[in-house]
This record gives structure tokens, sequence and C-alpha cells, in this order.
């Protein structure tokens, strides 16, 4: 196969509010095996809801012509996101396809880890994957399942963490949503499960994603908990950060036995350094997480644009950005039609 003509990479283009684009989200289906109740609730997501059919989803090809036209607007990260990635079929081909692309250095994954088994992780590496966060609520089975609310016991997640560590996907992220009267009692079992070894357990506030989850600032254990908590057992010093723009931030075990990141969405708001575009499964771009307005990639790649008019197009999308919505959440909220966090992959 002719291998496509690289499209000549643009200055970096600031939007409004002087942050670069960095970092492409890419939900593969809009699919999930799981229910959690903060994301995909069962009330909602019953046998009566219309998933995209196969053919709304952008196809391997037109992924990659997308991704191809971010890098040469100057991205260089991709990450796989659903639902669950790992229900898109063939997975590796499409990650065998990013991969080539010139100017992109990372591919991470973000999955639920119920079907990550060791032969699957070998070959995501192989096909090119660097990276993967794994997300897991609870050590204990029950609250586990209550909150996933499909009976995947821990012990699938924690092998499916094993699995992707031995391959050489690390340092694993192990992302824990901590939601108020659901499993804030699991934040310490999980710092001690997870201290001392090469996994990054990251505690994140429960945020205001899309509109099913019936959120409430109640429903908050804030950083400041979070790390007060963990920090009277096993004392912490903040590390500063690694790349600008990262959303957790990263605290030392005092001890020596690793480190612990923090996600506070809600409380400290990370937006004046936010980097990322979000690309959902049927081609809408979101350049924010929280966006109630998307634009249409698919259509502009299926009646046959041009690479340079992607890229044109990105430009006039990314140079009119100004979301800041963590930053003003509280003030908006109630009047904004958000996407489902399933949708758009968190
Ligand atoms: P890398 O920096 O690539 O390692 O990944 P990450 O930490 O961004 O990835 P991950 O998908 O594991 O995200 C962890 C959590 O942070 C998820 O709950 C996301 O929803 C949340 N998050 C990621 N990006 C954003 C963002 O732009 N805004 C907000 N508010 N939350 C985000
Ligand atoms: N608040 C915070 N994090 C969430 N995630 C899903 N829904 C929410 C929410 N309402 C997390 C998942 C996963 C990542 C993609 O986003 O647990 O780790
Ligand atoms: Fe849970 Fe992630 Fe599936 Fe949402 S997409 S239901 S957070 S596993
Ligand atoms: Fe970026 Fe929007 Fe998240 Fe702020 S709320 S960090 S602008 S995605």
């Amino acid at each position: 196969m002719k291998e496509p003509e690289q499209v000549q990479s643009l200055p970096c283009v600031k939007d409004a509010r002087g942050r670069l684009l960095r970092d492409l989200r890419i939900s593969v289906t809009d699919r999930c095996n799981f229910r959690c109740r903060y994301c995909m609730p069962r009330e909602v997501f019953d046998e009566n809801y219309t998933f995209l059919p196969h053919s709304s989803l952008l196809t391997f090809e037109e992924i990659t012509r997308i991704s191809r036209a971010f890098a040469a607007f100057g991205g260089h990260k991709l990450r796989l996101t659903g639902g669950e990635p790992l229900l898109r079929r063939d997975l590796e081909i499409l990650i065998d396809m990013l991969v080539r692309i010139p100017g992109i250095d990372d591919i991470a994954m973000t999955t639920n880890g119920s079907l990550l088994t060791v032969e699957r992780a070998r070959s995501l590496r192989d096909a090119g994957l660097t990276r993967v966060s794994v997300s897991l609520d609870a050590l204990d089975d029950d609250i586990f399942m209550a909150m996933n609310d499909v009976q995947v016991p821990v012990t699938r997640v924690l092998s499916a963490i094993e699995a992707a560590q031995t391959v050489g996907l690390s340092p694993v992220k192990v992302n824990m949503v901590v939601r108020r009267g659901f499993n804030e009692g699991q934040i310490l079992p999980m710092a001690a499960h997870f201290r001392g070894t090469e996994q990054v357990l990251r505690l994140i506030e429960y945020m205001d994603v899309g509109n099913s989850n019936g959120w409430r600032m109640d429903d908050v254990i804030s950083a400041e908990q979070m790390l007060a908590l963990i920090g009277q057992h096993w004392p912490l010093r903040p590390l500063s950060a690694q790349i600008s723009g990262e959303v957790a931030r990263r605290y030392a075990y005092v001890d020596g036995m690793g480190e612990i990141g923090i996600i506070a969405s809600v409380t400290q708001p990370f937006c004046s350094g936010c980097s990322r575009i979000r690309l959902t499964s049927d081609g809408q771009l979101f350049t924010c997480l929280f966006g109630d307005q998307d634009w249409d990639m698919r259509e502009r790649v299926r009646r046959g644009d041009a690479d340079e008019e992607l890229v044109n197009f990105l430009t006039q999308i990314w140079g009119k950005r100004s979301d800041h919505y963590s930053e003003v959440r509280l003030a908006i909220t109630p009047q904004r039609n958000k996407i489902e966090m399933s949708r758009i992959g968190g």
C-alpha cells in the first residue's frame, strides 16, 4: 500500500486562552460491558438504549486520517478510550496504523481491564501501544460490583493491571473515582495495596460529566480530604509536574514507597493547561470534556476533504476555543446539556 503523503506541519496554533493542542483522545466505541452507576446507570443505558450503529462509527482509516491532521497540527499524544475500547474489534490494527503517523510518540489506552489478558496486552503492545490506565474503584468485591453493576470481581481487574505491567505497558495508572457514600472507605485499602508497587494510584474527584449520573457537589470527596486521609497514615510530599498540562497532581510517599496522583477537576481545576481535544466514535470533535458543542469531522472525511483541509478545520476550531468549564462549573452546570462520559471517553 502506498504510504500517505505527509501533511506539512503548521506553526503552533494557540487557542483563545493561549493553550496548544497536544493530546487527542479517541473514543473507539460508545459501548461498555460495565454499567458504572456514575457513568452508564442501568436505568438509562438499558436494553432500549440505542447505541451507535456500526455504519456511524469512524473506520480505522478515518480515525487515522483525523489523527494525521492532528499530528500535523503539532499534537503528539493519542489516547484510546470508549466506552470500553477493548470492545472494538481488531484494535491492534488501528494501533498499528496510528503508530506510523509522523509526530505521534505516545499511544495510550484507558480501559476497565475486564478484557485485558496477558495475551491481549502483549498483542496491543506489539502493535505499538505504549501505556494503559486501568479503572478500579474499590478492592472490596461487594463495593466494586455495586459500582460496576455487572458482577465483575476485583481479581479480574487486578489481573489486567498485572498483565499490562508484565508486558511492559508501564507504569500502569490505576484510576479510582471516589464518590461519597459509595467507596470513600476504599481509599486507604487502595493506597495500601498499590503503595510500593510499580503502579500509580490516581484518586479522582467525582465529576459532573454528562446528564445521567445525577451529580451533586455533596457527592464529591475533595482532593484535600483524600490527601489528609492518606497523609495521616503515610506522610506525603508534593512532586513537581513532569509535563505541563498533566491532569494529576503527584505526591510521593515520604517513606519512599512510590507515588500517588490526585485528579481534582472539581476543587482545583486544571483548565489553564488543557491541551486536549476529544473525538467521539462517530467522528464528532469536542474541545472540552464538558462540551455542549461538537464539530463534525466525519462528514468532512467522508465527503473527501484533503488532509490540508482537515488541518485548516482544526485550526479554525482550536483557534477560537476558550473552554474552561471546570473553572466555572458551579455557575453554569444546571443549564448545560453535556455529552455523556461513555461517548466522549473521559
Ligand atoms: P496521561 O496524562 O496521558 O497519562 O493521561 P491522563 O491522566 O489524562 O488519562 P486518564 O484517561 O487516565 O484520565 C484520568 C482522569 O482524568 C479521567 O477521569 C479523566 O476523565 C480525567 N480527565 C482527563 N482529562 C481531563 C480533562 O481535560 N478535564 C477534566 N476535567 N478531566 C480530565
Ligand atoms: N467523574 C470522574 N471520573 C469519571 N470517570 C468516568 N466517569 C467519571 C466521573 N463522573 C473515569 C473513569 C475512567 C476515566 C475514563 O474516567 O473511571 O477512569
Ligand atoms: Fe464504567 Fe468506564 Fe464503562 Fe463508564 S466507560 S461504565 S466508567 S467502565
Ligand atoms: Fe479541559 Fe474542559 Fe477539562 Fe477544563 S474542563 S481541563 S477545558 S476538558
